[in-house]
């Protein structure tokens, strides 16, 4: 596990801004800790597979010298097109790729060596190198699926196709709910949610901050993300803090009799409209459910905002992502007006690029 490297990096910016998506009535199911489904077994990440083939230095050094060639080839048609990846954001990827595929990372400068027949102990047969470079090159697959999993805060969470990469930018949420647990005792000893949690990444960054009798529930709609994120929280053990249920935002939280402490949501904020345009490894890959907030993108966060002022006790934190200014703007005004009484000190959070992201405040 590579906590050293720092490999975020943003494959969007969300452009600009429903009654939210309605569930089959088989995804409404409640799956209750730990979620699993043998039909739903999480992949594991390269990273943690067991180095089960060997190939010599020279054929390792074969497959990089024709993934640097097919990288070098799309020039800045992926920039140009999309604001895709250049061939030097690939190269390093390419350089990830070698050290999750290697068994014995100190083998790596013996790359640049010809002819070296050396056997080294492989976690990804060779054939299968050059299969999983093609689809981050030709497929334009996210690198994050192609290695199982994305570097977020200082976890190495799981990911697959089929369920949302956590974003750099969302790492703030946790630092959100952290100030706000840091003078507050009873915030801290609370019931939090996270609410379309996908990989787990924001309940595992908030389970970790809560004090001893502190507990996150996290849902998702999604039993694929359900079922990774608790794989997630099972690798942290985290199992005791967190527990992941899969169902539509606050339904599989009938049970809770307490009101909630915090609120945290990253939900699908894209206008619909602006799904095609975006970049091909999200637009291609990334499931639509993660992605489209409706008409204006505001669907989901307005249903939140809604059921928020419900069920946070009073003195509850809550904070949401959005897309940006606009809808950052556009929620406080509602929660200002049609909220009217339910919520005090709310505000708005840049992001690390300076963008107004996220929208926060406590119940009143
Ligand atoms: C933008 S992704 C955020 C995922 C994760 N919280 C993160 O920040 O990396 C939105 C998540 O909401 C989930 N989602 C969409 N509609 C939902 C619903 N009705 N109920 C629960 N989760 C939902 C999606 O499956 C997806 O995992």
């Amino acid at each position: 596990m590579k906590l050293s490297l720092i490999r975020t990096y943003s494959y969007y910016t969300f452009p600009n801004f429903h009654k939210p998506k309605t569930q089959s009535p088989s995804l409404c199911a409640r799956l209750t800790r730990p979620v699993c489904s043998t039909s739903l077994k999480p992949k594991t990440p390269l990273f943690l597979r067991p180095p089960e083939y060997s190939a010599t230095l020279s054929d390792l050094k074969r497959w990089q010298d024709w993934a640097k060639t097919l990288s070098s080839s799309i020039g800045s048609s992926f920039l140009d097109s999309d604001n895709g990846p250049d061939p030097s954001l690939l190269c390093r990827e390419l350089n990830w790729l070698i050290e999750d595929s290697l068994e014995d990372h100190s083998v790596i400068p013996q790359l640049g060596i010809q002819d070296n027949s050396k056997n080294v102990r492989l976690k990804v047969d060779i054939a299968e190198l050059y299969s999983l470079w093609k689809q981050r090159i030709e497929g334009r697959k996210p690198f994050q699926y192609i290695v199982g999993c994305e570097h977020w805060r200082d976890l190495v969470l799981s990911v697959e196709e089929g369920v949302f990469i956590p974003r750099p930018e969302t790492e703030l949420l946790v630092d959100l709910a952290s100030d706000a647990v840091s003078n507050n005792e009873e915030l801290r000893q609370g019931l939090w949610v996270d609410l379309g949690t996908g990989s787990g990444a924001i309940a595992i960054g908030i389970g970790r901050i809560l004090g001893t009798r502190g507990r996150v529930i996290a849902t998702d709609l999604n039993p694929l993300a359900a079922s990774v994120a608790a794989f997630n929280v099972q690798r942290y053990s985290l199992q005791d803090v967190i527990e992941i249920r899969q169902g539509s935002w606050f339904e599989p939280l009938k049970d809770i009799e307490e009101k909630l402490s915090g609120v945290i949501s990253n939900p699908p904020y894209i206008p619909s409209e602006d799904i095609p345009g975006l970049q091909a490894e999200v637009g291609r890959h990334e499931p639509r459910l993660a992605l489209d907030g409706g008409f204006d993108g505001m669907d989901d966060l307005l249903y939140l905002s809604n059921c928020t002022a419900l069920l946070l006790k009073p003195g509850g934190f809550f904070a949401f992502e959005t897309n940006g200014e606009k809808q950052c703007k556009f929620l406080v005004d509602y929660l200002e007006n049609d909220n009217a009484g339910s919520f005090c000190n709310m505000k708005i959070v840049s992001d690390f690029a300076g963008i107004p992201r996220f929208v926060t405040g406590f119940h009143q």
